[in-house]
């Protein structure tokens, strides 16, 4: 797939990100990753629904350029069904599989299949004309941290095979796991070395795939409101009962009109921003104010 978004990840000096932070397990990942490519048929990239783009890892797609690919955006119940529906078809549109899924619900998994399958058809027929049958496919399954890839395995094999991490990129080695139809290479949620930007950087920190402890939470949050304010302000007026004249406050003071809504006071009357800003970050993931998407597709020429 052309890299359509290899103008938006050219770095500015000025949006350089302030965030540079790699465990080295995960580049320890990527090298095996780049190995192990090699001995698999296709790629199968869990995404955010809510951000396609953000949670795309690029030195992924690097890796993996010349793989047949199916994009599966998982966690499609929380966002933005109409948006879900441009991206699958954006990606299709772009010669690759792609499926919206609710893991955790177990919904459109086995759409899931049949799409790394159709990909795989050529594949199939050039192997069946030189007498190579009964070889069953390889896919690598790879997606950052905390995006469901545990659970999408999971509901993929019909039972509790893997341990979800219960933390945004605790390390996991990778491991095969055999279904009927296919082997699927499961590899540790991986994030990159660097952000291309901060919006990026906030995004993969809104969903929870970056530690909230190695982020300033009040500005992530402030981040957060001044974003909704734009794309989704109908949605903020109903969940925190603003007029639309609120929301032309600044993020900071937005952010105490909410703590003093919803009665979150120190002594002195004092608004107490820090439960303010924990409860946005948690009521934005867990889909209280609605179902949010953050990114849009690219138009295509
Ligand atoms: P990972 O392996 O990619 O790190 O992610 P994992 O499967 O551990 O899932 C991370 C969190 O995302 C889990 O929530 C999981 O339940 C949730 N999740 C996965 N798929 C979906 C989905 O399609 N929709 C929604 N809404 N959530 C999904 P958790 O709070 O960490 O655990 P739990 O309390 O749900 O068990």
């Amino acid at each position: 797939m052309k890299d359509t978004f290899a103008k938006d990840r050219e770095m500015t000096e000025e949006n350089k990100a302030s965030i540079n932070w790699f465990p080295g397990h995960m580049t320890r990942t990527l090298r095996v990753m780049e190995k192990e490519i090699k001995n698999v048929d296709a790629l199968v990239v869990l995404l955010d629904a809510r951000i396609p783009y953000s949670s795309t890892n690029p030195e992924i797609e690097k890796i993996a350029q010349n793989k047949p690919k199916v994009y599966v955006l998982n966690k499609r119940d929380l966002a933005d069904e109409e948006i879900t529906a441009q991206w699958v078809k954006y990606y299709k549109n772009h010669a690759n599989g792609a499926v919206a899924v609710n893991a955790k619900r177990g919904q459109n998994i086995k759409a899931v299949l049949n799409s790394i399958n159709n990909e795989l058809d050529e594949l199939l027929k050039r192997r069946e004309s030189r007498g190579i049958e009964n070889l069953k496919n390889r896919a690598m399954i790879v997606g950052i941290p905390n995006v469901g890839k545990s659970t999408l395995i999971n509901a993929l094999a019909g039972k509790s095979r893997t341990k979800a991490a219960d933390k945004p990129g605790v390390t996991r080695g990778k491991q095969w796991i055999s279904l009927d139809s296919i082997d699927l290479l499961d590899m540790p949620g991986v994030l990159w070395p660097k952000f291309e930007n901060n919006v990026v950087a906030s995004n993969l920190a809104f969903i929870g795939s970056i530690r909230d402890e190695i982020l300033d939470v009040e500005t992530l949050a402030m981040s957060l409101l001044s974003e909704l304010k734009v794309i989704y302000p109908q949605m903020l007026m109903d969940r925190y009962k603003l007029t639309e004249e609120d929301l032309s406050l600044d993020d900071y003071d937005l952010l105490c009109l909410i703590a003093r809504k919803r009665g979150m006071l120190m002594s002195g009357g004092v608004e107490n921003t820090e439960r303010c800003r924990n409860m946005l970050l948690d009521e934005f993931r867990s889909s209280k104010m609605g179902r949010i998407s953050l990114e849009r597709p690219p138009e295509d020429e």
